[in-house]
């Protein structure tokens, strides 16, 4: 049977977005004249980019029997994303509140609600899926256990380390791409690889993870592009293609869905990241997670 469909198994959140002057610290209460309300969840996002840059994609996730699950589902949908995989279950959907600042800047906190309702016994049959595409929304229980299970069947599993948190033992050692932005690799590498004192630069972390079992480490560096460091030595960067940044809200993720996209079907590595910095500049121009991601058509034009 012919591997065609790439799976993504995380959060789906309806994003409650603000623009604020600043981002408020600690005890700040900051005020925004309204909200704006837009699909989002790393997992649902990740499907839509990587599908609307031409991926055979399905959702494996959980949403509450609501409003908001019912417009997530919808969202996934016209982006031609497959939702057979898609649970109803009695908490409320996933939110996420999202102050975005001037200078496109954000700062999330989400509220997990159904996403917590995806278990290990979710995952479905493997036969057809190509690519299993995994975040850090969801149980890390269900993470390692579908990490696991692909990568005994020989799926290729993709795991964008975000939101930061500490990983389970073990998880990285099924992973073939890991993907995560510059604060995300140095939570990682201070929770698990670095001597307290040591200042590593990116591309030694990256390359110490690369020891811990990936093949392939990629590291985004917003404004600069990305890097990436391969099991056989080999390192790639891509610089950063200037663009007016309206709202970085989503941009991680429309990197992480194309690069997918292109390297199932069969694109090199260079290449894919290339498509990746490219899609993820133009999310940037636009405001919201979903609404921002561009087509196959676009991410082409932007290229030439
Ligand atoms: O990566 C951006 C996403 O993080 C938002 O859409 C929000 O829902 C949070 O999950």
């Amino acid at each position: 049977m012919k591997k065609t469909t790439i799976l993504v198994a995380g959060s789906l959140n309806m994003d409650f977005m603000m623009r604020v002057e600043h981002l408020a610290q600690s005890g700040e209460t900051v005020l925004s004249p309204r909200y704006t309300l837009s699909p989002g969840g790393k997992g649902a996002n990740q499907a839509v980019a990587c599908a609307r840059a031409g991926g055979t994609v399905a959702m494996l996730g959980a949403v509450g029997r609501d409003v908001y699950g019912e417009s997530l589902r919808s969202s996934l949908h016209s982006s031609g994303v497959d939702t057979q995989y898609l649970l109803e279950v009695t908490d409320h959907t996933g939110a996420a509140f999202i102050g975005v600042a001037a200078d496109g800047e954000n700062s999330i906190l989400v509220a997990s609600g159904a996403n917590l309702a995806l278990h290990p016994q979710h995952l479905p049959d493997l036969s057809r899926v190509s690519h299993l595409l995994l975040q850090l929304e969801s149980p890390m229980v269900s993470v390692l256990s579908y990490a696991k299970r692909a990568h005994q069947e020989g799926i290729p599993v993709i795991l964008n380390a975000a939101p930061a948190r500490p990983l389970e033992p073990g998880l990285l050692g099924c992973v073939h791409t890991l993907i995560m932005n510059e604060g995300e690799l140095e939570h990682l590498t201070q929770t698990s690889l670095e001597a307290p004192g040591t200042a590593l630069t990116v591309l030694a972390k990256a390359r110490a993870l690369v020891k811990q079992g990936p093949r392939v480490v990629i590291v985004t560096l917003g404004s600069q592009g990305c890097i990436a460091y391969t099991a056989e030595g080999t390192t790639l960067a891509v610089p950063s293609l200037p663009v007016e940044v309206v709202d970085t809200t989503g941009a991680g993720d429309t990197f992480v869905g194309i690069l997918v996209a292109y390297l199932a079907r069969g694109v090199g590595l260079a290449q894919a990241l290339h498509a990746a910095n490219a899609g993820a500049a133009l999310a940037c121009t636009r405001a919201g997670a979903q609404p921002s991601m561009p087509s196959l058509l676009e991410i082409e034009a932007f290229l030439k």
